[in-house]
C-alpha cells in the first residue's frame, strides 16, 4: 500500500534514501575506498554509448558527464534517435539505462548496437526484464519496485548507479573524499526530505502560465527533469534549458507568471555563471525559485530559496532533484491531478 502518504509518488519520493543505501550496499566501500560492481572487466570500452528515453535519459546525460570526467568518452542518446548512423562505424560499449528493462525504444537502440557488434550494459531495476537478459551484462540499480508512472527514486537509483559505475570503469583511484560523499548521500537527501518546505511555494506559483528550469553542468539534466517531472503529473507548461542558453531565445518567455527554477550549487564557474543568469531573469521580471546549498548569495536574486546541503559539485543533482520532486507533487496535488496516473502515459512503454 501507500504507507499512509496519499500518492505513490510521495511514499517514492520518501523512499529514495533507502533505495541509494541499497545501491550502495556491498559496492563502495568505505573502508578501503573502492568501488566494486560484480561485473566483468569491459577492456574494450574506452568510448561510451549511453541510450534511454525519458527520465533514463536524463540520467544518461548525468551518467555520461561523470563519465567524461574521469577520462572516458561518453555521450548519451536519446533511444528513439539511435541507429547504425549514430555508430557511424565505431563499436562503443552501448549501456541501455531503463528502469523497467521493457521500453521498446530502448530495446531496439541495444539491439541496433549489438548487431553492429557492440558489446551492451543493461542499467535497470528490473531483475530478469528483457534488457537484463539481452544485455552481456546487467547492473541493477536496486531501488526497489515503482509503482508511480513518475519516475521518482528510480532515477536518484539510476544516477547513483551511473556514478559508482563511472568511477568503477575509470578505475585506478578514488579520491576519498568522492567515497565518503555518495556514502553520506542517502542520509543528505533523507535530510532534504526531513526539512523540504515547499507546499506553500507550490500553493503560490500552481496557476503560473508557465514553469522554466535552469542548470549548468551536473544540474543540466536535473533541469530537464524537474520539467518532465512538472509536465507529466501537472499538465502544465515546463520546459529545462542549459542556464546559457536562456539569452540565446528563451529569455523572451519570461513574464511575471511564469517562475523560473534556478538549480545553483557550489561556488565553481558554473554556479557563479548560473548566477548571473538567475540576475537576468530577475531583471526581466520572472519570479525566481533557486534551488541552492547557500554557497553563493543566490538569496539577494531569488523570490524563493529551496535549501540543500554541501556535498561533492558532482552529487549535489541528486539532492536539489528532491526538492524539484516535491515541487512537481505539491504543485499536481494543487491542482487535483491524479498524480500516480496521469492522463495518456503508461508505466512501461512498450510500443517504438
Ligand atoms: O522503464 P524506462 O526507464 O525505460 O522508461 C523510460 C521512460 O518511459 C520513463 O523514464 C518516463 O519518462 C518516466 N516514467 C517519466 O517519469
Amino acid at each position: 500500500g501507500k504507507s499512509g502518504y496519499d500518492h505513490y509518488m510521495l511514499k517514492e519520493i520518501h523512499e529514495q534514501p533507502r533505495a541509494l543505501r541499497k545501491c550502495l550496499r556491498e559496492r563502495v566501500d568505505g573502508i578501503d575506498g573502492s568501488v566494486d560492481l560484480d561485473l566483468d572487466r569491459l577492456d574494450d570500452a574506452d568510448r561510451i554509448h549511453l541510450v534511454a528515453c525519458g527520465t533514463s535519459y536524463h540520467a544518461a546525460l548525468y551518467g555520461a558527464q561523470v563519465l567524461r570526467e574521469r577520462g572516458v568518452p561518453a555521450q548519451a542518446f536519446v533511444a528513439s534517435e539511435y541507429d547504425r548512423t549514430t555508430l557511424a562505424g565505431e563499436t562503443p560499449l552501448v549501456i541501455g539505462v531503463t528502469q523497467s528493462g521493457e521500453t521498446a525504444d530502448t530495446l531496439g537502440a541495444l539491439r541496433t548496437a549489438r548487431a553492429a557488434g557492440a558489446e551492451t550494459l543493461a542499467v535497470t531495476n528490473t531483475v530478469g526484464s528483457t534488457a537484463a537478459r539481452e544485455c552481456d551484462q546487467a547492473l541493477y540499480v536496486r531501488a526497489g519496485p515503482e509503482i508511480g508512472v513518475a519516475a521518482t527514486k528510480t532515477f536518484a537509483s539510476q544516477q547513483l548507479a551511473l556514478h559508482a559505475f563511472a568511477l568503477w570503469h575509470s578505475a585506478d583511484s578514488i579520491d576519498p573524499e568522492r567515497i565518503d560523499a555518495l556514502r553520506s548521500l542517502p542520509d543528505q537527501v533523507q535530510s532534504v526530505l526531513d526539512d523540504a518546505d515547499v507546499e506553500s511555494i507550490a500553493a503560490e506559483y500552481a496557476d503560473s502560465s508557465a514553469f522554466f528550469f535552469i542548470g549548468r553542468g551536473h544540474n543540466h539534466p536535473v533541469a530537464l527533469e524537474g520539467a518532465l517531472k512538472l509536465k507529466e503529473i501537472t499538465y502544465e507548461h515546463a520546459e529545462g534549458f542549459p542556464a546559457g542558453e536562456l539569452k540565446h531565445g528563451p529569455l523572451a518567455l519570461m513574464e511575471d507568471d511564469a517562475p523560473v527554477i534556478a538549480l545553483v550549487t557550489g561556488d565553481g564557474e558554473r554556479a557563479r555563471k548560473t548566477l548571473n543568469n538567475v540576475k537576468e531573469v530577475q531583471s526581466r521580471g520572472a519570479p525566481v525559485i533557486a534551488v541552492t546549498d547557500g554557497r553563493l548569495d543566490v538569496e539577494q536574486y531569488a523570490n524563493h530559496v529551496l535549501t540543500v546541503p554541501e556535498t561533492d559539485p558532482t552529487l549535489a543533482p541528486l539532492l536539489a532533484n528532491v526538492q524539484l520532486q516535491l515541487l512537481a507533487y505539491w504543485i499536481a496535488a494543487r491542482l487535483g491531478r491524479p498524480i500516480d496516473k496521469p492522463r495518456h502515459l503508461a508505466k512501461s512503454v512498450t510500443v517504438e
